[in-house]
């Protein structure tokens, strides 16, 4: 796999999912270097002996020095936090705007034989069909959808332009170990947090009615290297499990793995995304992708990583100005 490419820079290679692409990348044998600002990762994450430059993808300078000599490319550095994105839109869209410009821009100059983007599911915003393909309409509705959206477009003008080999990918809800407690907002290891701690998990909106799509970061992983290794440019790929799960099926699956009862907390005043959420996975399954980890088994191995009493979330939930969120 990846045979084409030897030397591959990893944006965000310090975060959560770009930390594990880093590892999976150093599995096969390749020559990795991390770009990263360490804003919301961290050189613990990251295996000793790794080249990490510090730098900041809004620098022109700094990214296109960094890219120099790579012949892949995986843009994974972003602000990933739709909180922040509302409490602060300008950093969000100079980070996930801007910056894909940045790296794109660098990419050329380099000369790189494939461009991955790492995309989001929020450019979908509410979505009007289930499963979502991924010709459903995208209209983000937070600052971070438009920004991450933006981000295509700039991928999708660099393709048609210059013909760089862009392809993107779409993860959806992504859980697993090294989130940043402190800014991830996706549910598993959130509720997996309060409940470890005996406290109650925080519920925003409608428990029955808010489904998610959870993807173990395994198969992110997974997904990322068949879209570098083989998808065509242009094309785009969700990147989730394919399986629809309510909130309350979510608390009942960490009562059982942990066996402890489950306290909730329901926040009915914040009802922006309760919204039934689920990807149609069959673009990415002819690319010979297989999500082989099951929300009981990923949520029993989290639970054996995050020990008896992990770092508590403390990022709340804001989806309009003003609004108080969940803490
Ligand atoms: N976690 C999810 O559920 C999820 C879902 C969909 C899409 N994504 C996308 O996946 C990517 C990675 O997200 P993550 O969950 O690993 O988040 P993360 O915050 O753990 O990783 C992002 C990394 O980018 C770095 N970074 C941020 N701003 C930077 C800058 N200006 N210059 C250089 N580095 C910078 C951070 O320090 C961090 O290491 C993001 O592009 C995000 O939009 C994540």
């Amino acid at each position: 796999m990846l045979d084409e490419y030897e030397k591959i820079l990893v944006t965000g290679g310090a975060g959560f999912i770009g930390s594990h692409l880093v590892d999976a990348l150093l599995s096969l044998g390749k020559e990795v270097v991390v770009f990263d600002n360490l804003s919301a990762g961290a050189e613990g994450n990251l295996p000793s002996g790794i080249r990490l430059i510090k730098g900041d993808v809004r620098n022109p300078g700094q990214i296109t020095e960094a890219a120099k000599d790579t012949d892949l490319i995986f843009h994974v550095a972003a602000n990933a936090n739709g909180t922040v994105s509302v409490n602060d839109p300008r950093l969000d869209f100079e980070t996930n705007a801007w910056g894909t410009f940045n790296v794109l821009d660098a990419a050329l100059q380099a000369g790189v034989k494939k461009f991955v983007y790492v995309s989001s599911a929020s450019v979908y915003g509410r979505p009007q069909c289930f499963p979502i393909g991924e010709d459903h309409p995208t209209k983000p509705f937070i600052p971070y959808g438009s920004s991450k959206l933006a981000g295509e477009i700039c991928c999708d003008s660099f393709l048609h332009t210059y013909e760089l080999p862009v392809v993107i990918g779409r993860p959806f809800c992504v859980y697993g170990p090294r989130e940043n407690p402190k800014l991830a907002l996706v549910e598993v290891s959130r509720y997996l947090r309060w409940h470890l701690n005996q406290k109650p998990i925080r519920i925003v909106g409608d428990m029955d009615r808010k489904t998610r799509d959870f993807v173990h970061i395994s198969d992110v992983i997974q997904g990322l290297l068949l879209i570098a290794d083989r998808a065509h440019p242009g094309e785009v790929f969700n990147l989730g499990s394919g399986e629809e799960v309510t909130m309350r099926e979510l608390t009942d699956v960490i009562g059982s793995i942990t066996g402890q009862p489950v306290m909730v907390d329901v926040i009915s005043d914040i009802m922006e995304d309760t919204y039934r959420l689920v990807s149609d996975i069959s673009k990415i399954k002819s690319l010979g992708y297989a999500p082989r980890m099951s929300l009981a088994n990923g949520v029993r191995y989290l639970t054996e990583e995050l020990g008896e009493h992990p770092e508590i979330p403390t990022g709340a939930t804001i989806f309009k100005k003003g609004q108080r969120g969940e803490m």
